[in-house]
């Protein structure tokens, strides 16, 4: 299929985690998926793009970002978008591998992790709000288990910045919606990635009803979804991916 005929996606955090899983998902559908992250395009990449479909974007970096919008917007030539999916995020730790609280955050800590978390995804939707527009695309902002419950790793800057990410996904979804673009989110809880604490699987499975972590396979899966005609409906919601984990 040639890049006129296909469906887009614009996802940040692609290079590794849930966003890996994610463009493998997309790409097996034959959707074009354009990639957003801080590092370049690893040559001994799974997927068939190209390097040309992949963007170097530090989300941390507002002056840098608003320009890479519009490079993104002149990338997709005026045609619509689909989907934007607001995957990337950090969640840093203190040196010693400790939660770090509200005490002890340093702000500056606190706005970087709300600018990669919270405003990125604000910022990449307006700036493509034409293009999603003009087809009825979709938006899932991926939020956290973490937004809803004091957690034993996540810090809390991490987790008001997703608790802040829900928010804004039933905002968007009623100030979009008028304009045919469905807004939802996606909470994953223990998932196998690189962001886990070493301790989660001996710490935290036993608490989980399904006795394992999932994976970023099974939250591929659920994006595609909210991005497909099967959720034609489902606007302002929070899926949550936690294999049962609501104690
Ligand atoms: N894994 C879990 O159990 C879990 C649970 C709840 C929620 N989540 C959420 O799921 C999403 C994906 O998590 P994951 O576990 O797959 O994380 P991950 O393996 O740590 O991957 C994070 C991705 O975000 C990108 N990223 C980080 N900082 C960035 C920045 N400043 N600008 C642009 N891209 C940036 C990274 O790419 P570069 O390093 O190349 O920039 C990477 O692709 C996140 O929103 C996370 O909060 C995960």
């Amino acid at each position: 299929m040639d890049n006129e005929q296909r469906k887009i996606l614009v996802l940040t955090g692609a290079s590794r985690g849930i966003g890996h899983a994610t463009v493998k998902r997309f790409s097996s559908a034959g959707w074009r998926v354009i990639t957003c992250s801080r590092h370049a395009f690893p040559e001994d990449c799974p997927w068939e793009a190209g390097p040309e479909d992949h963007m170097q974007i530090d989300l941390a970096d507002v002056e840098s970002l608003t320009h890479q919008v519009e490079v993104l917007r002149k990338k997709l030539k005026g045609a619509g978008l689909n989907a934007l999916v607001n995957n990337a995020a950090v969640s840093p730790k203190a040196f010693s591998g400790k939660r770090l609280d509200s005490i002890s955050t340093e702000m500056a800590d606190w706005r970087h992790v709300f600018q990669v978390n919270f405003f990125g995804p604000i910022m990449l939707a307006r700036g493509l709000f034409k293009e999603l527009k003009k087809i009825h695309g979709t938006v899932v902002n991926v939020t956290s288990i973490a937004g809803g419950r004091v957690h034993p790793f996540a810090g809390t800057a991490y987790a008001t910045s997703k608790a802040a990410l829900a928010s804004l996904t039933r905002e968007m979804a009623s100030d979009f919606g008028p304009h045919g673009i469905r807004v939802n989110a996606i909470a994953p809880g223990e998932i196998k990635t690189s962001i886990l604490s070493p301790n989660t699987e001996k710490k935290l499975v036993p608490e989980i009803p399904m006795r394992r972590l999932g994976t970023p396979e099974e939250v591929a899966k659920t994006i595609y979804f909210l991005c497909s005609e099967q959720s034609s409906y489902v606007n302002g919601a929070e899926i949550h991916i936690n294999g049962g984990q609501h104690a």
